[in-house]
């Protein structure tokens, strides 16, 4: 694939769906970060660096009143929220790299398996998916949402923190830690 279309579909992506201004490019440098700490070969920090900018391209689909939605979701909006990492999947899959493709189907699989869309666990997650997650909801608690004002970064810090192992891959989370001990997360600017 060429970059041109790459481009477009990132473009694109980010005209309709606000939430993810800025989001999502922090989320791949967070990604990245942490591909570059686990010891990740290059050709896996490359993947994971459009699977952070891509990992809710499926969102396209859904409809506005639903991603922007100023509260709690009700269940068939949460039924219809929770398809997106299969919608992006079939967006991705012929034209992206497979591991993109599947990091991004994957991104909210839990370790303990009480994630979706299929309920994998543990190590039975692609690697790049546990750190997508990871990346993923750290700078959705810090970054402004529709739903929500940005939450102090030492609050995001222990939430990744405290679910170690249930939510999150430990091992992601220990490098996240080490980064965080650094002062090297990337946070929005307004935060
Ligand atoms: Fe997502």
């Amino acid at each position: 694939m060429t970059d041109l279309p790459r481009d477009i579909l990132i473009d694109v992506m980010e005209d309709v769906i606000e939430d993810l201004h800025g989001h999502v490019h922090r989320v791949s440098d967070l990604a990245v970060d942490l591909g570059t700490g686990l010891g990740l070969p290059e050709e896996d920090l490359d993947c994971l660096a459009l699977a952070g900018v891509l990992h809710d391209v499926g969102k396209i689909h859904l409809d506005s009143t639903i991603l922007g939605k100023p509260g709690p979701l009700d269940e068939s909006e949460r039924e219809l929220m929770q398809r997106h990492p299969e919608l992006g999947f079939a967006m991705t899959r012929n034209r992206l790299d497979a591991k993109v493709a599947e990091a991004i189907l994957y991104h909210h699989e839990r370790f303990d398996g009480q994630g979706y869309p299929f309920g994998l666990i543990g190590e039975g997650i692609p690697i790049l998916s546990r750190i997508v997650l990871v990346a993923d909801a750290f700078d959705a608690m810090t970054s402004t949402r529709a739903y929500q004002p940005a939450l102090p970064i030492e609050f995001a810090v222990g939430e990744i923190r405290t679910h170690a192992g249930t939510q999150f891959d430990p091992s992601v989370v220990q490098i996240f830690l080490e980064l965080a001990t650094v002062d090297r997360l990337p946070v929005e600017l307004s935060a």
